[in-house]
């Protein structure tokens, strides 16, 4: 069968034009846009689905941040480089912790509420790699959804920020000379603005979050296709660090064929003393590490992954019995309901979990003003990847983060204006000139599917190679682009599914090592002498390659 070719944008149906272009409406999207509304640049906020939709409301533990007596940003650097197994930029990891606790207080002054105790101390919990309490929490367990709240209050109280929802971000325009010059979109609903059009912009903020749907089952929403990070491919902007899919240990495990986003049982349940135990009640991460459980997620990971294995059993259990109600109800209130919407009440029984897709501790490569190869082109939060996480993100490091470096990126982007450097204005003729096979929405489960069996938890040579086959084979399936003559959102969700994929079992492949969240069975041990190094993805002329980096 041949290959279908089309431009991933068709002509745009409407066209508008702004200083900037923010894509995505969590903490790292939203924080950028208020950050620049503050400073008179025009900003459009496009999102996927809703505003108050972003990845960031799903958060649970909370923000790490070295607020707490005793704490210090040394402190959190050390911890954040161990997870990290020797991949993280320390220069970006010290900007993270260093001006963290800032941040934060100004996320407060924004409108975000913490637990407090009755003096008003930000109460902190722990989780895995930690050394400290140091994890600020709000509604318990819902901390996502309170700084989504707080930003999504901000957002919509100032009217000059122009928002777009149900909007699916295509491809990057740029001009003559390869600046961006503002992006392609499909909105999917019955305005003015419905099917594809055009944003002319200065500047383009991605912060669309992960890639989690990549797999079968993840804790990410259906929306999180990697869309930013094949925009960034499709716009010959680097990635890197795509081998690092971070699976969270402790997702419930709700049966062998569960599909589709699952529910999280945070680590701050660990955190605050529940075990991780088999089926006879041993608790098996003890003598694995020193923190048992709550060594870095991916050595709990594994160790529960090992455990499957030795005792034949699809999941393990955690343990909170001893908390009682109360503690449930009041620390918890979220996972206690999810837990008990599932048939599962945690103050009397064990809870099933197992690990599943959580987080892309890698993406479109940055500086530390967020920068990326291409001029004009940003990316914030996880769709980033600022070398803050290495192979293996500290947990709750994401939403610092997306705060820290939207900030920065804020900040450039005002003084590059001052200066004169942005993309000038009214550029004509800007081209989104890609050219790529698009795939049926129905490849996204084949895609899911060979990525779950193949560069899954465990990875080896043969079962990555199956998994490159089966990718490869589906761009030759005619594309059925969908209803109608038109592509439609879940035309180019499956082939956005399809490129992360690729590059990521691309990367997968090359890394002969294990190392943090990339766990080899071919390749058992880490290879610093070899693979210190970071691998780089691009594509040119739709020929995808991935290569280590020069020093
Ligand atoms: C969790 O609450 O366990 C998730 C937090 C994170 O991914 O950082």
């Amino acid at each position: 069968m041949t290959a279908v070719t089309r431009l991933t944008a068709p002509a745009p149906g409407w066209t508008a034009a702004t200083d900037v272009v923010v894509v995505g409406s969590g903490v790292a999207g939203l924080t950028t846009a208020l950050r620049l509304r503050a400073s008179g640049l025009r900003v459009l906020v496009v999102t996927k689905a809703m505003l108050d939709d972003g990845s960031t409301r799903w958060a649970q533990g909370g923000i790490a941040a070295a607020l707490g007596e005793g704490d210090t940003p040394e402190q959190h650097l050390d911890d954040t480089l161990v997870a990290g197994a020797g991949l993280c930029d320390e220069e970006a990891v010290r900007v993270l912790v260093t001006e963290g606790p800032e941040a934060v207080r100004r996320l407060i002054a924004t409108g975000a509420h913490f637990d407090a105790d009755a003096e008003g101390s930000i109460l902190l919990t722990r989780e895995g790699g930690h050394h400290r309490r140091r994890i600020a929490h709000a509604g318990g367990d819902a901390t996502g959804a309170e700084i989504s709240r707080a930003l999504v209050e901000a957002v919509r109280a100032d009217a000059d920020v122009e928002v777009v929802e149900h909007a699916l971000v295509l491809d990057l325009l740029t001009d003559a000379e390869g600046r961006t010059a503002g992006l392609t979109l499909h909105v999917m609903g019955e305005g003015q603005r419905d099917g594809v059009g055009a944003v002319q912009a200065r500047a383009v903020v991605l912060a669309t979050g992960g890639m989690g749907q990549v797999f079968s089952a993840t804790t990410n929403p259906a929306v999180s296709t990697g869309d930013g990070v094949a925009l960034a491919l499709r716009a010959g902007a680097e990635v890197t660090d795509l081998e690092f899919v971070q699976f969270h240990p402790t997702v419930l495990w709700l049966g062998p064929d569960a599909e589709g986003q699952q529910p999280l049982i945070s680590e701050a349940v660990r955190g605050e003393g529940a075990h991780l135990v088999d089926a006879d009640g041993t608790r098996f991460m003890v003598g694995q590490h020193e923190l048992a459980e709550l060594a870095p997620r991916d050595i709990v990971a594994k160790g529960i992954m090992r455990r499957m294995r030795e005792t034949g059993t699809e999941h393990m259990y955690l343990d909170g019995r001893h908390f009682g109600a109360p503690m449930w109800e009041e620390r918890f209130p979220t996972i206690l309901a999810s837990c008990r919407g599932h048939g599962i009440d945690p103050v009397t029984q064990l809870i099933p979990v197992a690990p599943a897709a959580h987080y892309a501790s890698g993406g479109v490569r940055t500086d530390l003003r967020g920068h990326t190869s291409v001029s004009g082109l940003y990316a914030c939060g996880e769709v980033a990847c600022t070398g803050v996480h290495g192979a293996n993100r500290l947990a709750s490091n994401s939403l610092l983060e997306g705060l820290v470096f939207a900030e920065r990126i804020a900040a450039d982007i005002v003084a590059r204006d001052r200066a004169g450097k942005l993309t000038p204005r009214h550029q004509d003729g800007a081209q989104a000139a890609v050219r790529v096979p698009l795939l049926a929405p129905e490849a996204r489960a084949e895609i899911q599917r060979l990525m779950t069996r193949g560069v899954g938890v465990l990875r080896s040579a043969v079962t990555m190679a199956e998994a490159a086959d089966g990718l490869a084979a589906l761009t030759a399936e005619p594309a059925d682009t969908g209803k109608g003559e038109q592509p439609q959102v879940e035309t180019w969700e499956a082939t956005n599914l399809h490129l992360v994929a690729t590059a990521l079992t691309a990367a997968a492949l090359l890394r002969e090592e294990t190392r943090g969240c990339h766990w080899r069975e071919d390749f058992p041990d880490r290879d610093d002498a070899t693979w210190r190094t970071h691998l780089i993805s691009s594509q040119q002329d739709s020929l995808l390659t991935t290569l280590p980096q020069e020093h």
